[in-house]
């Protein structure tokens, strides 16, 4: 693949069905080293399929994925969350029952014997994270589990974030919180990220180009503010558009 020294995530002609169902028509994309990425586009885009594609999950594949020019496809979740790619999914999954230290504890654990981040220095990273570290999981608003989630997608040191719609039923002022967070993490985790989101205000301050899918494809790419200010576009291919 046709890719440069400080890309991080690179995919080619990325096609995916479930069964008999194809959801990603050759789709390319391309995150460098440092870069928050946008992945936009209405319900049922593709954007989910995009990471469960990376991820190599629920979804048959064909095309290229690369991490730091290394070939991703076809290898097990295991081997790619091992190569550097962290996964926060839609729904979250903290575990309820157990508090927030015992669910990093445990991701640390799931790490093996890797070079994996120690809960405390996550904590003096993240210091909201502080006040949450004894409680249990069920114990947790949105934004706290949010918070959490993307912890402990960092405990194996990745040098990929998929986020997908961090924001998701979260109120405006968790919102920012959340997008304060993010915003620290390449320069302090030497991180990526690509990020899913429907929420244009968020994805605007956060990234700096974006990907829009519609029905699996890639209808435009380009600079976020471009983007941002392109009321036609994003009545095109979003539900909510902010420029006027
Ligand atoms: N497990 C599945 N089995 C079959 N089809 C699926 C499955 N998950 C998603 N799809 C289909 O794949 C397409 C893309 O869905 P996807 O979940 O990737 O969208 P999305 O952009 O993440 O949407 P949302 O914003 O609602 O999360 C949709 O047509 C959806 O119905
Ligand atoms: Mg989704």
């Amino acid at each position: 693949m046709n890719t440069t020294h400080d890309t991080v995530l690179a995919t080619r002609e990325l096609n995916a069905w479930y069964g008999s169902a194809q959801a990603l028509f050759g789709v390319d994309l391309e995150v460098r080293a440092g870069e928050v990425i946008g992945l936009l586009g209405r319900n049922g885009a593709g954007k989910s399929t995009t990471f469960n594609a990376i991820m190599n999950l629920q979804v048959r594949t064909s095309g290229e994925i690369e991490l730091t020019g290394r070939t991703l496809a076809k290898r097990s979740v295991d081997a790619i969350a091992r190569l550097g790619v962290g996964w926060v999914p839609e729904d979250r999954r903290i575990f309820t029952n157990l508090t927030v230290r015992e669910n990093l504890e445990l991701a640390r654990f799931a790490c093996g014997d890797r070079d994996a981040v120690a809960v405390d220095d996550l904590v003096d990273s993240l210091p909201l994270l502080d006040k949450l570290i004894g409680r249990r999981g069920n114990q947790l608003s949105g934004g706290e589990q949010q918070l959490v989630a993307i912890a402990r997608a960092l405990i194996s040191r990745p040098r990929l974030l998929l986020l997908d719609e961090p924001t998701e039923g979260l109120a405006p002022l968790i919102v920012e919180g959340i997008a304060t967070a993010i915003q620290q993490l390449p320069e302090m985790f030497d991180v990526s990220i690509l990020l899913a989101e429907q929420n244009l205000p968020f994805v605007t301050a956060l990234t700096s180009r974006v990907y829009v899918l519609e029905t699996g494809r890639v209808v435009h790419t380009g600079p976020t503010d471009v983007f941002a200010g392109d009321a036609e576009l994003q009545d095109r291919y979003l539900s909510i558009s902010i420029a006027s």
